[in-house]
């Protein structure tokens, strides 16, 4: 069984879409620790309920970006994982962290990459007039919401939709495909090459090929 590290921020839906998975056996894995960057992110919340470990690790505490993530990554290190996930950890990761995790390390982008990297994906694609959003879980790699993207899942823009309805229509979205791609990560059917994903010996498409 595969020793999966979840990091969070804030409520944590896709951490317990990953750990309903991990208990319903879909995952062949455990969730061994859960690292929040806030004391009050939900998710901890979640994470006590299911009698997982947690753990805050505050940036406040840390005078620049590379103390954080190397104390992250040897908090990360400590739990021995063979995947870690970001499960909307808002924080910009230094590149030797990166490097650090490279072919175990997934997140999850609630847009159709490479559309939208960054922050306020949904208004963004409102204003754009798109009629379709969704999301992409992707391979981390040192450049920002650019890593090699394993799954994607659509989503209608609809006449009356605002960012916040349109989100809650990712959301269930992203809770189907990111315990899919842990999934067939902890069935070592998923794996990152140089630049690319490779599921089941074929490689995927890159970023826009979806
Ligand atoms: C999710 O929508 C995820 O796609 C997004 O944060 C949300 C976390 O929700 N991630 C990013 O924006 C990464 N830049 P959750 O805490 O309920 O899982």
């Amino acid at each position: 069984a595969s020793r999966i590290v979840v990091l969070i921020s804030g409520s944590g839906s896709n951490l317990q879409a990953i750990m309903d998975a991990c208990q319903s056996k879909q995952i062949g894995g455990e969730v061994v620790s859960v690292i929040s960057n806030k004391a009050d992110a939900y998710g901890l919340t979640r994470a006590e309920n299911a009698g997982i470990e947690t753990c805050v690790l505050s940036h406040k505490d840390f005078s620049s970006r590379e103390d954080y993530d190397a104390q992250l990554a040897q908090l990360i290190d400590s739990f021995d994982p063979d995947l870690v996930v970001l499960a909307g950890f808002m924080r910009i990761l230094t590149p030797s962290l990166v490097q650090k995790f490279k072919g175990k390390m997934l997140n999850i982008h609630p847009s159709l990459l490479p559309k939208y990297q960054g922050l306020n994906t949904h208004q963004r694609a409102i204003d754009a007039k798109d009629d379709v959003h969704g999301v992409s879980v992707h391979f981390v790699t040192e450049e920002l919401d650019g890593g090699p993207v394993v799954l994607q899942a659509k989503v209608p823009i609809l006449a009356d939709d605002t960012a916040d309805s349109l989100a809650q229509r990712v959301h269930e979205q992203e809770h189907i495909i990111y315990p899919l791609a842990v999934q067939w990560f902890s069935e070592q059917r998923l794996t990152m090459e140089a630049d690319y994903a490779v599921f089941d010996n074929q490689p995927l498409p890159p970023q826009g090929a979806h």
